[in-house]
């Protein structure tokens, strides 16, 4: 029968909510504690993706992690599912004892950033993520988009806005046969000068009105003309109906991988804003 006889003390993305939690769950373990190792470690982030912790003899410190009970089978079973370059050793808690812990080999540090001063695999990442720089780059004909965009800034995105070089006509009936003959064609609107350069950002949200159902022109201008390779991209749309049924299959065919809203008249229905949070 499987016993749960062991201690597992872990760092990193098998703790609570992080990506391999289940592989503890699955190998029958039992969250105990939160608990610390010693001062005698230093902690490593792997490519971004995940942390190593080695021992030192001197200049060490303590380092979160996470106990577990869990069988010799289960054991096992997590270990051969770890990322690359780690491994299973004794290691001495704060409190002196001494458990199983997760740790990294010496050869996998090399070149990668030590992440001690941050404590813990958790609070690293935390941080990085509240330290990812931000932007909302978007287009409002009427007004409504200013209002998605100071949201937006509250919620920590730097923002820009992009105007075309022409409008559309006056009457709102050329308005509408004019912007939505453009949008249906996926034209490409003159947008005024803009700075294009978004290299320092992680994540670039877009804002733009539905037109016809679908992206306005100054949308297809931006999404041709800035730099997106490894960017973190996502859409946020305002529309008179709350829905364009177009931009869905464009997103869907276009960006798949991009996380999308569509907001209704934010201006007469504020609380759509919330749908931002
Ligand atoms: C040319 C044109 C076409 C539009 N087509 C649609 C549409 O197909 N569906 C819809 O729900 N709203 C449509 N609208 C309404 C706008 O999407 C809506 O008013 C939006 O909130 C405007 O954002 P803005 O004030 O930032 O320009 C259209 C507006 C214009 C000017």
């Amino acid at each position: 029968m499987k016993q749960n006889n062991l201690v597992l003390a872990v760092n990193g993305t098998l703790m609570r909510g992080l990506e391999l939690e289940n592989n503890l769950k699955e190998a029958g373990a039992f969250f105990i504690k939160e608990s610390k190792t010693e001062k005698a470690y230093r902690l490593y982030s792997i490519d971004d993706k995940y942390p190593a912790m080695i021992r030192v003899s001197n200049g060490g410190n303590t380092v979160d992690v996470e106990l577990y009970s869990i069988s010799e089978e289960g054991l096992k079973q997590v270990l051969s599912k770890e990322p690359p370059g780690l491994t299973i050793k004794e290691i001495t808690l704060i409190d002196g004892t001494s458990v199983l812990g997760v740790v990294g080999l010496d050869d996998i540090i090399k070149g990668q950033k030590e992440i001690t001063t941050y404590g813990g695999w958790r609070n690293y990442i935390s941080n990085k993520e509240n330290n990812m720089k931000k932007l909302f780059i978007y287009y409002s004909y009427t007004g409504r988009g200013d209002i998605v965009a100071q949201r937006m800034q509250e919620k920590g995105y730097e923002v820009r806005k992009v105007e075309t070089v022409k409008n559309l006509p006056k009457s709102f009936f050329w308005a509408m046969m004019v912007g939505g003959f453009q949008a249906g064609a996926k034209k490409k609107a003159k947008l005024k000068d803009f700075d294009k350069d978004i290299s320092m950002y992680e994540e670039v949200a877009f804002g733009s009105p539905i037109w016809n159902g679908t992206f306005t022109p100054a949308l297809n201008s931006l999404l041709s003309v800035l730099d997106l390779s490894n960017k973190k991209l996502s859409f946020i749309f305002y529309s008179g109906s709350g829905e364009g049924k177009e931009a869905v299959k464009r997103l869907n065919k276009e960006y798949p991988n991009a996380p999308y809203i569509f907001l209704k008249d934010p201006k007469k229905y504020p609380e759509e804003l919330k749908k931002l949070d």
